[in-house]
Protein backbone atom coordinates (compact mmCIF):
# COMPACT_ATOMS: atom_id res chain seq x y z
CA UNK A 1 0.00 0.00 0.00
CA UNK A 2 1.07 3.26 -0.97
CA UNK A 3 0.66 5.99 1.38
CA UNK A 4 -0.78 9.54 0.26
CA UNK A 5 1.15 12.25 0.41
CA UNK A 6 -1.40 14.91 2.85
CA UNK A 7 -2.74 18.00 0.33
CA UNK A 8 -0.64 20.91 0.80
CA UNK A 9 -4.27 22.54 1.29
CA UNK A 10 -4.64 20.82 5.06
CA UNK A 11 -1.33 20.71 6.42
CA UNK A 12 -0.16 24.17 5.49
CA UNK A 13 -2.66 26.03 7.87
CA UNK A 14 -2.50 23.07 10.46
CA UNK A 15 1.61 24.22 10.58
CA UNK A 16 1.14 27.59 10.31
CA UNK A 17 -1.44 27.79 13.09
CA UNK A 18 0.88 24.74 15.36
CA UNK A 19 3.96 27.60 14.88
CA UNK A 20 2.46 30.90 15.08
CA UNK A 21 -0.88 31.93 15.75
CA UNK A 22 -0.57 35.28 14.21
CA UNK A 23 -2.15 35.56 10.09
CA UNK A 24 -0.82 38.57 9.35
CA UNK A 25 -2.43 42.38 10.27
CA UNK A 26 -5.02 42.73 7.87
CA UNK A 27 -6.87 39.14 9.34
CA UNK A 28 -5.73 40.32 13.01
CA UNK A 29 -7.13 43.53 12.52
CA UNK A 30 -9.73 43.09 9.91
CA UNK A 31 -12.49 45.21 11.34
CA UNK A 32 -10.60 48.40 11.91
CA UNK A 33 -9.34 48.07 8.34
CA UNK A 34 -11.27 49.26 4.53
CA UNK A 35 -10.69 45.41 3.25
CA UNK A 36 -13.59 43.25 2.45
CA UNK A 37 -14.52 40.10 1.50
CA UNK A 38 -13.27 40.57 -2.44
CA UNK A 39 -9.90 41.65 -1.10
CA UNK A 40 -7.42 39.65 -2.24
CA UNK A 41 -4.99 39.90 1.20
CA UNK A 42 -1.28 40.01 0.38
CA UNK A 43 0.65 38.96 3.39
CA UNK A 44 4.12 38.25 4.30
CA UNK A 45 3.10 37.64 7.85
CA UNK A 46 3.74 41.02 8.79
CA UNK A 47 3.18 43.10 12.31
CA UNK A 48 3.00 41.34 16.07
CA UNK A 49 6.85 43.10 16.22
CA UNK A 50 8.13 42.66 20.16
CA UNK A 51 7.73 45.74 22.71
CA UNK A 52 10.66 45.35 24.34
CA UNK A 53 11.67 46.90 27.79
CA UNK A 54 14.46 49.37 27.45
CA UNK A 55 15.92 49.44 30.81
CA UNK A 56 19.13 51.00 29.90
CA UNK A 57 17.38 53.77 28.39
CA UNK A 58 15.17 53.92 31.34
CA UNK A 59 18.11 54.24 33.77
CA UNK A 60 19.28 57.34 31.51
CA UNK A 61 15.94 58.92 32.53
CA UNK A 62 15.26 57.70 35.95
CA UNK A 63 12.35 58.72 38.17
CA UNK A 64 10.56 55.42 37.69
CA UNK A 65 10.06 56.27 33.48
CA UNK A 66 9.12 52.91 31.79
CA UNK A 67 10.89 53.22 28.65
CA UNK A 68 9.59 50.40 25.66
CA UNK A 69 10.96 50.15 22.17
CA UNK A 70 8.49 48.91 19.43
CA UNK A 71 10.77 46.88 17.47
CA UNK A 72 9.54 46.89 13.65
CA UNK A 73 12.49 46.18 12.06
CA UNK A 74 11.76 42.70 12.72
CA UNK A 75 9.08 42.93 9.75
CA UNK A 76 9.76 40.26 7.13
CA UNK A 77 11.34 43.11 4.79
CA UNK A 78 13.22 44.19 7.71
CA UNK A 79 10.90 48.00 8.23
CA UNK A 80 7.74 49.14 9.29
CA UNK A 81 6.71 49.48 5.55
CA UNK A 82 5.28 46.44 5.25
CA UNK A 83 2.21 47.47 7.39
CA UNK A 84 1.71 49.60 4.94
CA UNK A 85 2.49 47.65 1.70
CA UNK A 86 0.13 44.65 3.17
CA UNK A 87 -2.78 47.39 2.57
CA UNK A 88 -1.71 49.04 0.02
CA UNK A 89 -0.59 46.19 -2.63
CA UNK A 90 -3.94 44.32 -1.51
CA UNK A 91 -6.05 46.81 -2.26
CA UNK A 92 -3.96 47.63 -5.78
CA UNK A 93 -4.37 43.92 -6.43
CA UNK A 94 -8.09 44.58 -5.69
CA UNK A 95 -8.42 47.35 -8.11
CA UNK A 96 -6.79 45.21 -10.82
CA UNK A 97 -3.73 46.85 -11.12
CA UNK A 98 -0.40 45.34 -12.89
CA UNK A 99 2.31 47.65 -11.48
CA UNK A 100 3.11 49.90 -8.70
CA UNK A 101 5.48 52.84 -8.39
CA UNK A 102 7.50 54.50 -5.14
CA UNK A 103 10.05 57.31 -4.57
CA UNK A 104 12.16 56.00 -1.52
CA UNK A 105 14.96 56.86 0.35
CA UNK A 106 14.88 52.88 0.77
CA UNK A 107 13.20 51.03 3.20
CA UNK A 108 9.53 51.72 0.97
CA UNK A 109 11.29 49.92 -2.22
CA UNK A 110 12.22 47.00 -0.27
CA UNK A 111 8.45 46.58 0.96
CA UNK A 112 7.19 47.52 -2.09
CA UNK A 113 9.28 45.07 -4.24
CA UNK A 114 8.64 42.37 -1.95
CA UNK A 115 5.03 42.82 -1.79
CA UNK A 116 4.36 43.74 -5.34
CA UNK A 117 6.17 40.45 -6.57
CA UNK A 118 4.55 37.90 -3.91
CA UNK A 119 1.14 39.61 -5.55
CA UNK A 120 2.49 38.97 -9.23
CA UNK A 121 2.90 42.63 -9.81
CA UNK A 122 5.49 45.20 -11.58
CA UNK A 123 7.26 47.27 -9.10
CA UNK A 124 9.25 50.19 -9.98
CA UNK A 125 11.17 52.26 -7.25
CA UNK A 126 12.62 55.68 -7.92
CA UNK A 127 15.63 56.53 -5.12
CA UNK A 128 18.28 59.16 -4.70
CA UNK A 129 21.80 57.86 -6.16
CA UNK A 130 24.32 56.88 -3.60
CA UNK A 131 21.89 57.59 -0.81
CA UNK A 132 19.95 54.20 -0.40
CA UNK A 133 21.38 51.80 2.16
CA UNK A 134 23.18 48.61 1.15
CA UNK A 135 20.59 46.04 2.38
CA UNK A 136 17.58 48.33 1.12
CA UNK A 137 18.82 48.15 -2.27
CA UNK A 138 20.07 44.57 -2.22
CA UNK A 139 16.47 44.20 -1.07
CA UNK A 140 14.72 45.88 -4.21
CA UNK A 141 16.96 44.17 -6.44
CA UNK A 142 16.76 40.89 -5.12
CA UNK A 143 12.91 40.76 -5.33
CA UNK A 144 13.07 41.71 -8.44
CA UNK A 145 11.88 45.40 -8.89
CA UNK A 146 13.25 48.03 -11.67
CA UNK A 147 15.01 49.88 -9.76
CA UNK A 148 15.71 53.34 -10.74
CA UNK A 149 18.66 55.54 -9.23
CA UNK A 150 18.31 59.62 -9.78
CA UNK A 151 20.67 61.89 -9.98
CA UNK A 152 18.49 64.02 -7.33
CA UNK A 153 17.24 63.89 -3.63
CA UNK A 154 13.92 61.44 -2.01
CA UNK A 155 11.34 64.87 -2.66
CA UNK A 156 12.72 65.14 -6.15
CA UNK A 157 11.80 61.42 -7.00
CA UNK A 158 8.18 61.69 -4.67
CA UNK A 159 7.82 64.61 -7.68
CA UNK A 160 8.45 62.38 -10.29
CA UNK A 161 6.38 59.41 -9.53
CA UNK A 162 3.65 61.21 -8.38
CA UNK A 163 3.85 62.47 -12.09
CA UNK A 164 4.30 58.89 -13.68
CA UNK A 165 1.54 57.54 -11.54
CA UNK A 166 -0.68 60.23 -12.96
CA UNK A 167 0.01 60.14 -16.97
CA UNK A 168 0.97 55.80 -16.92
CA UNK A 169 -0.66 52.50 -15.43
CA UNK A 170 0.83 52.38 -12.20
CA UNK A 171 -0.16 52.84 -8.86
CA UNK A 172 1.40 54.91 -6.61
CA UNK A 173 2.63 53.24 -3.02
CA UNK A 174 3.88 56.32 -1.03
CA UNK A 175 2.90 57.39 2.01
CA UNK A 176 0.09 59.67 0.18
CA UNK A 177 -1.24 56.71 -0.79
CA UNK A 178 -4.71 56.36 1.98
CA UNK A 179 -4.19 52.48 2.56
CA UNK A 180 -0.51 52.58 3.64
CA UNK A 181 -1.48 54.77 6.43
CA UNK A 182 -4.49 52.17 7.59
CA UNK A 183 -1.59 49.63 7.81
CA UNK A 184 0.46 51.45 9.22
CA UNK A 185 -1.82 52.73 12.27
CA UNK A 186 -1.91 48.80 13.34
CA UNK A 187 1.48 49.28 15.09
CA UNK A 188 -0.44 51.63 17.90
CA UNK A 189 -2.70 48.91 18.38
CA UNK A 190 -0.40 46.56 18.99
CA UNK A 191 1.62 48.82 21.22
CA UNK A 192 -2.12 49.22 23.46
CA UNK A 193 -2.63 45.20 23.15
CA UNK A 194 0.78 44.92 25.19
CA UNK A 195 0.64 47.68 27.33
CA UNK A 196 -2.72 47.55 28.11
CA UNK A 197 -3.57 51.08 27.72
CA UNK A 198 -1.59 53.96 25.63
CA UNK A 199 1.86 55.14 26.55
CA UNK A 200 2.18 58.95 28.26
CA UNK A 201 4.50 59.32 25.13
CA UNK A 202 5.11 57.95 21.81
CA UNK A 203 8.68 59.12 20.24
CA UNK A 204 8.98 58.51 16.28
CA UNK A 205 11.12 59.29 13.91
CA UNK A 206 9.71 61.63 11.05
CA UNK A 207 10.67 61.90 7.26
CA UNK A 208 7.82 62.47 5.10
CA UNK A 209 5.67 62.00 8.52
CA UNK A 210 3.32 59.18 7.40
CA UNK A 211 3.99 56.94 10.25
CA UNK A 212 3.64 59.60 12.87
CA UNK A 213 0.26 60.46 11.14
CA UNK A 214 -0.44 56.38 11.31
CA UNK A 215 0.34 56.31 14.94
CA UNK A 216 -2.31 59.12 15.89
CA UNK A 217 -5.11 57.72 13.38
CA UNK A 218 -4.35 54.12 15.21
CA UNK A 219 -4.47 55.71 19.46
CA UNK A 220 -7.27 57.95 18.09
CA UNK A 221 -9.71 54.78 16.74
CA UNK A 222 -8.53 52.38 19.78
CA UNK A 223 -9.60 55.03 22.14
CA UNK A 224 -12.41 55.72 20.39
CA UNK A 225 -13.97 52.28 20.56
CA UNK A 226 -12.82 52.00 24.66
CA UNK A 227 -10.02 49.83 24.41
CA UNK A 228 -6.93 52.57 25.67
CA UNK A 229 -8.32 55.36 28.51
CA UNK A 230 -5.88 57.88 26.81
CA UNK A 231 -4.17 59.11 24.07
CA UNK A 232 -0.13 59.19 24.22
CA UNK A 233 1.73 62.77 23.23
CA UNK A 234 3.21 62.37 19.92
CA UNK A 235 6.83 63.05 19.80
CA UNK A 236 8.44 63.63 16.53
CA UNK A 237 12.10 63.58 15.89
CA UNK A 238 13.97 64.66 12.67
CA UNK A 239 17.68 64.86 11.84
CA UNK A 240 18.91 68.25 12.54
CA UNK A 241 20.20 68.18 8.70
CA UNK A 242 16.55 67.80 7.24
CA UNK A 243 14.43 69.04 9.88
CA UNK A 244 11.48 71.01 7.75
CA UNK A 245 8.62 70.40 10.33
CA UNK A 246 11.46 72.19 13.16
CA UNK A 247 12.35 74.75 11.00
CA UNK A 248 8.72 75.47 9.44
CA UNK A 249 10.25 75.70 6.14
CA UNK A 250 11.61 73.31 3.35
CA UNK A 251 15.21 72.16 3.33
CA UNK A 252 15.89 72.26 -0.22
CA UNK A 253 19.16 69.75 -0.01
CA UNK A 254 18.54 68.14 3.71
CA UNK A 255 21.57 66.18 5.11
CA UNK A 256 21.96 63.15 7.25
CA UNK A 257 23.63 60.01 7.87
CA UNK A 258 20.69 59.04 8.49
CA UNK A 259 19.64 58.25 5.01
CA UNK A 260 16.05 56.94 5.95
CA UNK A 261 14.69 60.20 6.62
CA UNK A 262 16.58 62.24 4.18
CA UNK A 263 13.66 63.98 3.45
CA UNK A 264 13.66 68.33 3.37
CA UNK A 265 9.79 68.49 2.14
CA UNK A 266 7.34 65.81 3.91
CA UNK A 267 4.72 64.77 1.95
CA UNK A 268 2.47 64.59 4.95
CA UNK A 269 3.74 67.93 6.74
CA UNK A 270 -0.07 69.38 7.21
CA UNK A 271 -1.32 65.82 8.45
CA UNK A 272 1.89 65.74 11.37
CA UNK A 273 1.40 69.28 12.02
CA UNK A 274 -2.54 68.54 13.07
CA UNK A 275 -1.03 65.23 14.95
CA UNK A 276 1.45 67.53 16.98
CA UNK A 277 -1.54 70.09 18.19
CA UNK A 278 -3.98 67.31 18.57
CA UNK A 279 -1.87 65.64 20.88
CA UNK A 280 0.23 68.67 22.62
CA UNK A 281 3.10 67.16 21.13
CA UNK A 282 6.34 67.81 20.25
CA UNK A 283 9.02 68.03 17.70
CA UNK A 284 12.82 68.51 17.40
CA UNK A 285 15.91 68.24 15.79
CA UNK A 286 18.31 65.71 16.93
CA UNK A 287 22.20 65.86 15.39
CA UNK A 288 23.87 62.91 14.01
CA UNK A 289 26.09 62.55 16.70
CA UNK A 290 22.69 62.71 19.26
CA UNK A 291 21.61 59.71 16.36
CA UNK A 292 25.05 57.65 16.84
CA UNK A 293 25.11 57.80 20.50
CA UNK A 294 21.49 56.25 20.74
CA UNK A 295 22.40 53.72 17.79
CA UNK A 296 25.45 52.68 19.82
CA UNK A 297 23.66 52.25 23.01
CA UNK A 298 20.55 50.19 21.88
CA UNK A 299 22.72 47.88 20.34
CA UNK A 300 25.19 47.48 23.05
CA UNK A 301 23.53 47.96 25.92
CA UNK A 302 20.10 46.67 25.08
CA UNK A 303 21.23 44.16 22.50
CA UNK A 304 18.77 45.82 19.88
CA UNK A 305 20.20 46.40 16.30
CA UNK A 306 18.24 49.29 14.67
CA UNK A 307 18.81 51.54 11.66
CA UNK A 308 20.58 55.20 12.07
CA UNK A 309 17.19 56.57 11.09
CA UNK A 310 15.24 55.01 14.06
CA UNK A 311 17.57 55.45 16.54
CA UNK A 312 16.60 59.03 16.17
CA UNK A 313 13.54 58.34 18.45
CA UNK A 314 15.69 57.12 21.22
CA UNK A 315 18.03 60.06 20.66
CA UNK A 316 15.24 62.27 20.81
CA UNK A 317 13.65 60.95 23.69
CA UNK A 318 17.31 61.33 25.77
CA UNK A 319 17.51 64.63 24.33
CA UNK A 320 13.94 66.21 26.23
CA UNK A 321 14.39 63.48 29.46
CA UNK A 322 14.34 66.16 31.36
CA UNK A 323 10.66 66.85 30.19
CA UNK A 324 9.16 63.42 30.47
CA UNK A 325 6.81 63.27 33.86
CA UNK A 326 7.73 61.14 36.25
CA UNK A 327 6.50 57.43 36.28
CA UNK A 328 5.74 57.56 32.71
CA UNK A 329 5.32 55.32 30.20
CA UNK A 330 7.32 56.15 27.11
CA UNK A 331 7.75 53.95 23.59
CA UNK A 332 10.36 54.08 21.21
CA UNK A 333 9.35 53.41 17.63
CA UNK A 334 12.31 51.45 15.52
CA UNK A 335 11.46 51.80 12.36
CA UNK A 336 14.12 49.93 10.62
CA UNK A 337 16.65 47.01 11.54
CA UNK A 338 19.98 47.46 11.55
CA UNK A 339 21.29 44.79 8.93
CA UNK A 340 19.44 47.76 6.26
CA UNK A 341 22.66 49.40 6.85
CA UNK A 342 25.71 47.54 7.44
CA UNK A 343 28.35 50.08 6.59
CA UNK A 344 27.11 52.70 9.34
CA UNK A 345 27.36 50.08 11.61
CA UNK A 346 31.11 49.37 10.49
CA UNK A 347 32.11 52.60 10.30
CA UNK A 348 30.51 53.93 13.41
CA UNK A 349 31.10 51.37 15.99
CA UNK A 350 33.65 52.33 18.40
CA UNK A 351 34.53 48.42 18.67
CA UNK A 352 37.11 46.88 16.23
CA UNK A 353 37.93 43.92 14.52
CA UNK A 354 41.07 41.96 15.91
CA UNK A 355 42.67 41.32 12.37
CA UNK A 356 46.05 38.87 11.91
CA UNK A 357 45.71 36.61 14.74
CA UNK A 358 46.91 33.22 14.07
CA UNK A 359 45.36 30.13 14.77
CA UNK A 360 47.30 29.47 17.85
CA UNK A 361 45.55 28.85 21.42
CA UNK A 362 48.16 30.98 23.30
CA UNK A 363 47.88 33.94 20.84
CA UNK A 364 44.28 33.94 20.84
CA UNK A 365 43.72 33.55 24.82
CA UNK A 366 46.45 36.66 24.65
CA UNK A 367 44.06 38.76 22.51
CA UNK A 368 41.37 38.16 24.39
CA UNK A 369 42.86 39.57 27.42
CA UNK A 370 43.57 36.18 29.35
N1 LIG B 1 12.47 55.33 9.78
C1 LIG B 1 12.82 54.62 8.71
C2 LIG B 1 13.73 53.46 8.89
C3 LIG B 1 12.32 54.97 7.42
O1 LIG B 1 12.66 54.24 6.38
C4 LIG B 1 11.47 56.08 7.30
C5 LIG B 1 10.96 56.49 6.00
C6 LIG B 1 11.14 56.78 8.47
C7 LIG B 1 11.65 56.37 9.69
C8 LIG B 1 10.24 57.96 8.45
O2 LIG B 1 8.91 57.60 8.28
O3 LIG B 1 8.44 58.93 6.28
O4 LIG B 1 6.61 57.92 7.63
O5 LIG B 1 7.92 59.83 8.52
N2 LIG B 1 11.32 55.96 4.93
C9 LIG B 1 10.75 56.25 3.61
C10 LIG B 1 11.28 55.29 2.57
C11 LIG B 1 10.80 57.67 3.22
O6 LIG B 1 11.32 55.63 1.39
O7 LIG B 1 11.64 54.18 2.92
P1 LIG B 1 7.90 58.63 7.63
Amino acid sequence: MTLSTPSTKLIYPTIAKAANNWHGLIETYRPYLPVSEATPVVTLLEGNTPLIPAQAIAAKIGRGVKVYVKYDGLNPTGSFKDRGMTMAISKAKEDGAKAVICASTGNTSAAAAAYARRAGMKAFVIIPDGYVALGKLAQALLYGAEVIAIDGNFDDALTIVRQLSENYPVTLVNSVNPYRLQGQKTAAFEVVDVLGDAPDWLCIPVGNAGNITAYWMGFCEYHTSGKSSRLPKMMGFQAAGSAPLILGERVANPDTLATAIRIGNPANWQKAIAVKEASAGEFNAVTDEEILAAYRLLAAEEGVFCEPASAASVAGLLKVKDRVPENATVVCVLTGNGLKDPDCAVEHSFNELKQGVPKDLQQIAKVMGF
